[in-house]
């Protein structure tokens, strides 16, 4: 769209991961990277077979620059746990690399990102997928699904399934935070155990 700018100029064309991410932390190619502490690259080495994408980094993760290290990321690790898939050989990223928040007095609240945000961040997505070239892709949610997919899907019509796609196959389940939020109420161990069988679905093809 004329105009609209993203993070091309920014990625390398090297596909080395730390070569990827160090230029990353310079990335303007969109306007989230000006609030945020830090860019939020990914975790795992580029011999991962499996890659799971969410949508942004949450307030832990803007913190600490890593991704997956508040409470949705423990719900993740018990949901890998689970599925017997190794958290230290997975590749794990985001579909948008800088935290969306809203400042309300001390506390800064989550804001889903646009797909203005997600189609500027894309290009560090397709140069992770060139370096990893995982055998399966895991799209948590409907931001991350739509990241991957390049088309948006409702997660309750894709799931459950392995998706054939012409790259490879990609597995779309419901975020680590959707279910987190109903910790402790009717539907967690639901929605918990439909993650943990979405991942399974993806296990053989790591
Ligand atoms: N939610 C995400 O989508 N990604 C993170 O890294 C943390 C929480
Ligand atoms: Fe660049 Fe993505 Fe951050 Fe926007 S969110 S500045 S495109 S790294």
């Amino acid at each position: 769209m004329a105009g609209q700018t993203d993070a091309t100029p920014w990625v390398p064309e090297s596909r080395e991961l730390s070569d990827l991410e160090s230029a990353a932390h310079d990335c303007r190619g969109c306007e989230l990277w000006q609030p945020a502490t830090q860019v939020v690259f990914s975790s795992g080495e580029r011999s991962a077979r499996i890659m799971l994408v969410g949508e942004q980094p949450g307030d832990r993760e803007d913190e600490q620059g890593e991704p997956f290290v508040g409470p949705a990321g423990r719900v993740l690790d018990e949901a890998l746990d689970e599925a017997g898939i190794d958290r230290s050989a997975a590749y794990l990223t985001n579909a948008v690399k800088h935290f969306r928040f809203e400042q309300r007095g001390k506390r800064r609240i989550h804001q889903k990102p646009d797909v203005r945000h997600l189609s500027a961040c894309h290009p560090w997505l397709e140069a992770e997928l060139e370096a990893v070239a995982p055998g399966v892709v895991v799209a948590m949610g409907a931001t991350a699904a739509r990241a991957v997919l390049d088309r948006a899907v409702k997660i309750g019509d894709v799931r459950g399934r392995v998706l054939e796609e012409p790259a490879r196959p990609v597995v779309v389940t419901t975020h680590p935070s959707a279910v987190l939020r109903l910790r402790g109420r009717d539907g967690y161990d639901e929605a918990f155990g439909a993650l943990v069988e979405d991942l399974r679905l993806a296990a053989p093809y790591a």
